[in-house]
């Protein structure tokens, strides 16, 4: 169905709404129950439904409206990239768009995704069995998400023989839980999706319910959306230029309104222009408004990439590297402190790692605890920094400049949701100081280029009795050294830092800024690590120049490690004795790509010294 932009039309405009449940909640016959009640289903959709209901419906001789979801859903998923269906409809009072995720999957990321410009959100619940964690979890996401007008659908109220104590007992929990929380609105309405009690009709089977019909609530509820209220903020998604006589910068306003002759600036670069035309779909247009897809170009050619947000000369987003924001962790690999990811605001991409957790929030009670990490479905207040400036905005300003999403860098999932508090004020003052003696002119002296090599596998592999023997010739050779190894380190630097995942992060990652230290004072720095996980052997090999990281995989197998045992820690281990010991009791990623992979069985130290030596040979005196 076709609806028109806000306002087109209808009395109330339109609502912009979100539905957090799962498909056992009855998510899913919801949607399709309002849908169908407000005869919105094309004719043809329903006749396939209803063939489909008999074959594999689970609901008897009635329609499945289920299905009519499921289907669509079916549809969009050959899409792939989005996450969130959305659905238009309308009644001849309203315009509606529902943000639909779906709801087999881990729906909380889809919510998070569909939920930053819905204006209300209806939190189901299974009238059985009242408010669960999750129905608390998403209540507390939405408050977080900026949604200040909230329904709670209690569904399946026939499976309660439509009792009015029970959904009484289900909404003073509810309403204990959720009224401290910021909302405008808080609506419980008894309802049954399969049957259509309260949908769209009020039902004769709860007569002691006396509030609206859920449509009727959707159709009057005064939930302006207020972007076109906020100052301009227009993310660059793609730089138009087919040919040389024109330049244009296309995107969606995320916020505010625009007209030709209008002074911008582009956030993170402070250069400045004039709007000098603004094309819409049907041509030139004066102005454009939050929620319009436009080209705007501008009187100067100054630089804009994609990413780039343009904003008013005098009301200009926050350009800074740290910040504090809320973030919810939705992948089964913990969040760990000190880990990059990849990060997305708007349209621009970077990393980030989390700095500091402040405290995460226990979604039941509310209380703030202290956290090392973050888990599946957690939520915590934190510091982030990423690896370049950006523009943003708190995401109590500006909804769309002031989300993000965090990547897992290896296997792209959408790893966390985050909402921007504020910046902190911390390199965002510091400059880097250029010296007038660089790394070249410092490695000049001793004739050799700079490098880390990198040994890493299990304890007792062999790494450090290598990485000595190999020292001690380059340092025959008159070349310039110096080792770090992981138990070294650990009496010094990093005595504060145990074996748990996320101390094992850390470490590394101090290893890595002391390495490429060492680097920059034109040093051969040997590694001795376990550096179990790949993804900060990945960060440190990033850290460095081109060719200064040569990556030395120790590839000793378990059994032998533990048979030679050097410091007895294994035996110890497989007592019990040593917690998270690696290869026994914390994992050990193998290295899918080093320079150098060294079979240490039938092999002398010195026969795995000579190897590495000749791999580096060529690479020493460029
Ligand atoms: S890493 O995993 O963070 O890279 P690192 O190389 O610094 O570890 O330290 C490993 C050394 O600490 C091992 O060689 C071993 O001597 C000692 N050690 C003590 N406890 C553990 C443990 N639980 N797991 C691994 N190594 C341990």
């Amino acid at each position: 169905m076709d609806m028109h932009p806000v306002g087109a039309g209808a009395s109330r405009g339109l609502l912009r709404f979100l539905t957090c449940g799962s498909v056992d909640d009855g998510k899913s016959t919801l949607i399709g129950r309002l849908l169908y009640d407000s005869k919105l289903i094309m004719e043809d959709t329903l006749a396939t439904i209803e063939k489909d209901s008999r074959k594999h419906g689970t609901v008897g001789e009635e329609v499945d409206l289920a299905l009519l979801v499921d289907g669509l859903e079916a549809e969009r998923q050959q899409g792939i990239t989005i996450d969130v269906a959305y659905r238009f409809f309308g009644t001849p009072k309203r315009s509606f768009i529902v943000a639909d995720t779906p709801g087999h999957e881990q729906y909380t990321r889809n919510m998070a995704t569909g939920a930053s410009n819905s204006d209300l959100a209806i939190i189901l619940c299974d009238a059985r069995k009242g408010v669960l964690t999750q129905t608390k979890r998403h209540t507390f996401i939405c408050s977080l998400l900026g949604i200040r007008h909230v329904v709670l659908a209690v569904n399946k109220i026939d499976l309660v023989n439509f009792d009015e104590a029970t959904f009484d007992r289900i909404v003073g929990d509810w309403a204990t839980f959720a009224s401290g929380l910021g909302f405008t609105s808080l609506v419980p309405i008894p309802v049954s999706a399969r049957f259509g009690d309260n949908v769209t009709l009020p039902s004769g089977n709860t007569p002691w319910y006396r509030g609206p019909t859920l449509l009727s609530h959707l159709e009057t509820v005064d939930a302006e959306h207020g972007a076109e209220d906020k100052p301009f903020r227009f993310p660059v998604q793609w730089v138009n230029r087919p040919n040389l006589d024109f330049r244009g910068f296309s995107g969606t306003v995320a916020s505010g309104r625009i007209a030709v002759g209008d002074g911008v600036v582009v956030a993170a670069s402070g250069r400045q222009s004039r709007v000098a035309r603004i094309l819409g779909p049907d041509g030139e247009q004066p102005a454009a408004a939050a929620g319009e897809a436009v080209t705007l170009c501008l009187a100067d050619e100054i630089d804009v990439a994609r990413g780039d947000v343009l904003a008013p000369l005098a009301d200009r987003p926050e350009v800074t590297d740290q910040f504090a924001a809320h973030l919810l962790w939705m992948d089964e690999e913990a969040m760990l402190p000190g880990r990059q990811y990849l990060v997305r605001f708007g349209n621009l991409w970077t990393s980030a790692s989390v700095t500091a957790i402040k405290h995460k929030v226990d979604v039941n009670t509310l209380e703030q605890h202290p956290a090392k990490k973050l888990d599946f479905n957690e939520i915590a207040f934190c510091n982030l920094s990423l690896s370049t400036r950006v523009a943003l905005d708190p995401y109590g300003e500006n909804r769309t400049t002031g989300a993000f999403i965090l990547v897992d860098r290896f296997t792209n999932r959408t790893a966390g949701a985050g909402m921007v508090n504020f910046s902190l004020r911390r390199a965002t003052n510091i400059h880097t100081e250029e010296f007038l003696v660089d790394k070249h002119a410092r490695a000049g002296l001793d004739h050799q280029k700079p490098m880390v090599l990198w040994f890493t596998g299990l304890s007792g592999s062999g790494k450090s009795t290598i990485a000595k023997l190999v020292e001690q010739a380059l340092h025959r050779e008159g070349r310039h050294t110096y080792t770090l190894d992981g138990d070294n380190l650990r009496h010094g630097l990093n005595r504060d830092l145990g074996f748990t995942d996320q101390d094992r992060v850390e470490n590394i990652r101090r290893v890595g800024e002391v390495a490429k230290l060492f680097v920059d004072a034109g040093l051969i720095v040997l590694c001795s690590f376990i550096s179990p996980f790949r993804a900060e052997r990945r960060m440190v090999r990033e850290m460095m120049g081109a060719g200064e990281f040569v990556e030395v995989f120790v590839d000793t197998p378990i059994e032998e490690c533990v048979r030679r045992d050097p410091k007895g820690l294994y035996a110890k281990a497989m007592r019990g004795a040593i917690q998270n010991f690696t290869g026994v009791s914390s994992p050990y990623e193998t290295p899918e790509k080093p320079e150098l992979r060294i079979d240490t069985l039938g092999k002398t130290p010195e026969q795995a010294a000579s190897i590495v030596l000749s791999h580096i040979r060529h690479l020493l005196d460029q």
